[in-house]
């Protein structure tokens, strides 16, 4: 039986103003995407016009379509300013050591890696077992283009301290089969920037490619230099980079949707693009992984880089400076909290050498207090952390987080750890992902108050059950716990 109060398709069509009122009443209970007290999943600049922009600009291409750029020279001709915009801020075009530089815009930072590795990989028919190198602190989306493209996967643990690959290990990493290399500037988890130069030196010698993960701070990082930070080269000015992404929709605060992958040259690119003529339709040649694409993002990118320009960005990042340092204080006034990382770029990552300081719950804590933080598990013999993106709009804010995180910090503290049954963790453990059958998953679920409908306010418990498990046993309870999620509604 069809809802006809919420369903997608009711019997009679519903009035344009009341539709919109119910995904306006759908959107409330979403964590708050500007205002700067989210710090992961939003990008938000707080500048007045934007938004109003960027959707303008959004609405006149969303039903031009990226299939074919013949068809829709509008589009080709915003995908190509967007490509050279990234290429010139970071060290390619007329006048660079990296004059040849092209690129795609993608979908997305995941969509970008996949890429790179698979011109890499296609770049090496010989190879029956193709390889990548990729440190610890590589974004998850290196191990889905691995998985996807049935590409073995190398990882180079990272040093507990420095956070940072040792290029010794690198370079022991590197194998006949191996087609890329990747750094990550700076890595998401911790905000630190990868020793490129020596990476990409170690892939160069070897005659392989070496990508550089810009996704996260490619349209920060550059901005940051130029207001004195000491950034160290990252880019095309860097001999052996090959190839590097850089998402418009993070720091080049565009809305969702677009990133760029660019290659040094286009005998590196050409191993990306797909072309297909064997069948009775189109000729189908496909530069990204999606053929029919909106234009909607692209040009909301492309007024976005233009309304605000490099004086905007530039002030943007002396703000977000700002804030960083503000957080970063924060955090070491609070006894028992540490930063993990010396912060370089806009991430701040903090962890607790207190054991009566569950960061689990002064997560929860923080969220109770309309701070909304994101907890990464332990993993590798790195401890716990809180991690924080930090944004232009957190400025106004630094002043009220101190305080809120120091309450937070308190409130945890008189909560205590999280205490889960020994049973339960033991069973947590010990289980191997085979071992789980449905019944004990939604036992899980049930205990957890995880299932249909939004997550639980707190979180504590379900972090502390999936960091007391294997690694592969965590991934396959959060399989099926979004699982669980992703139910249709009739
Ligand atoms: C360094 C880095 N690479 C890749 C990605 C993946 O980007 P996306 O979520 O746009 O697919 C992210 C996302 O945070 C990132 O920080």
């Amino acid at each position: 039986m069809i809802d006809e109060t919420t369903g997608a398709l009711p019997v009679e069509g519903v009035p344009a103003a009341r539709v919109l009122d119910e995904i306006r009443g759908l959107r409330a209970a979403d964590r708050p995407t500007h205002g700067g007290r989210l710090f992961a999943y939003v990008y938000d600049p707080g500048v007045a016009g934007l938004d109003e922009l960027a959707q303008a600009a959004h609405a006149g291409s969303a039903h031009v379509n990226g299939l074919d750029p013949t068809a829709f020279p509008s589009l080709l001709a915003m995908e190509n300013a967007l490509v050279g915009a990234a290429a010139r801020l970071l060290g390619g075009g007329p006048g660079t050591s990296a004059p040849d530089v092209v690129g795609s815009v993608t979908s997305g930072g995941t969509e970008s890696l996949i890429l790179a590795v698979k011109a890499a990989r296609d770049a090496r028919p010989d190879l029956a077992e193709p390889r990548i190198v990729v440190p610890v602190s590589g974004h998850a989306a290196f191990a889905k283009a691995a998985h996807y493209l049935r590409v073995a996967l190398d990882p180079v643990p990272v040093d507990p301290v420095t956070l940072r690959p040792a290029v010794a290990d690198v370079a022991a990493a590197l194998r006949p089969e191996t087609v890329l290399v990747v750094a990550s500037a700076p890595s998401y988890a911790h905000g630190v920037i990868d020793p490129v130069a020596e990476i990409a030196a170690v892939a160069a010698a070897a005659g392989v490619r070496c990508h550089v993960d810009a996704c996260f701070g490619g349209w920060t990082l550059p901005w940051l230099r130029r207001l004195g930070a000491p950034v160290p080269p990252f880019d095309f000015a860097v001999p052996g980079v090959t190839s590097i992404s850089v998402d418009l929709h993070k720091y080049a605060y565009a809305p969702k949707g677009v990133s760029v992958l660019l290659h040094r040259d286009a005998g590196l690119r050409a191993p990306q693009f797909f072309a297909y003529a064997d069948w009775p339709g189109y000729t189908m040649v496909n530069p990204v992984i999606a053929s029919t694409r909106s234009g909607g993002p692209i040009a909301a990118a492309y007024a976005t880089l233009r309304h605000l320009g490099e004086d905007g960005y530039l002030r943007l990042a002396a703000v977000t400076r700002d804030a960083v340092a503000g957080l970063a204080d924060a955090v070491r006034a609070v006894d028992g909290l540490r930063l993990l990382a010396e912060p370089e770029s806009t991430v701040v990552c903090f962890t607790a050498d207190d054991p009566e300081l569950d960061l689990f719950v002064l997560v929860d804590e923080l969220t109770a207090r309309g701070w909304h933080t994101q907890p990464q598990l332990a993993y590798g013999g790195l401890p716990a952390s809180v991690h924080l993106t930090v944004t232009a709009a957190v400025a106004p804010r630094v002043a009220e987080f101190g305080p809120a995180l120091a309450e937070a910090a308190a409130a945890a503290r008189t909560a205590g750890p999280v205490v889960l049954p020994p049973e339960l963790l033991a069973l947590a453990g010990s289980l191997t992902p085979e071992a789980l059958t449905p019944d004990l998953i939604a036992g899980l679920a049930a205990g957890l108050g995880l299932g249909a409908g939004p997550a639980p306010d707190r979180m504590a418990a379900v972090n502390t059950l999936l960091q007391a498990a294997p690694v592969r046993l965590r991934e396959r309870l959060l399989v099926e716990f979004v699982g669980l999620l992703q139910r249709p509604t009739w």
